[in-house]
């Protein structure tokens, strides 16, 4: 191999090594929905039109009362689920992120000025949700208890 094509393979290495550092130190890319995008996907089977009485997109009436309470916590009562709206709107593998900027797009499209969470927000839904669900546990050991006295009983 004679020098100047060594010459010239150290150039193109370089180069190729200094792409690849600067793709490793590049963010990663936002590969999480976009709340109109989990809407279309999942939600607007039953907003669309306000199955089983669910609040209806864009209808500001049905939103009023909901806005009210609050991003942080109509977003967590809604991703653990209340009354007939299903835990995570049915969608297991749905991040939360993603269910909330669900839920801010619905509220902005039908009334309220809320925008895709931010940490501080993620952290309310968090804090909320959690309590929300310390409550359903509570009340399912309840009556589990309750059952277990009654079959103590039969015995
Ligand atoms: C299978 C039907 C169904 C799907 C799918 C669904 N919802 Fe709902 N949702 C409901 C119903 C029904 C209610 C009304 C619950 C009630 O008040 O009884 C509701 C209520 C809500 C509320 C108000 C909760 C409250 O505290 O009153 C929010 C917010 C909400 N849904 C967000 C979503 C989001 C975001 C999605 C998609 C990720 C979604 N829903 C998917 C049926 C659904």
């Amino acid at each position: 191999m004679n020098t100047s094509l060594l010459a010239c393979l150290s150039i193109v290495l370089t180069g190729l090594l200094a792409q690849a550092s600067h793709a490793a130190e590049a963010a990663p890319p936002d590969t999480l929905k976009s709340g109109k995008q989990v809407y279309n996907e999942v939600c607007m089977a039953c907003h669309d039109t306000g199955v089983a009485h669910a609040p209806r997109f864009r209808n500001k009436a049905d939103w009023a009362p909901l806005i009210e309470e609050g991003q942080g916590i109509l977003t967590a009562h809604a991703w653990v689920g209340v009354r007939a709206m299903p835990a995570k709107g049915g969608k297991p593998e749905l991040r939360l992120v993603e269910f909330s900027r669900a839920v801010a797009y619905m509220a902005s499209q039908s009334g309220g000025d809320w925008e895709d969470p931010d940490a501080g927000m993620m952290k309310k839904i968090r804090h909320e949700a959690e309590e929300r669900l310390e409550k359903a546990i509570k009340e399912a050991q309840a009556m589990k208890q309750e059952l277990h006295r009654l079959n103590e009983e039969d015995d």
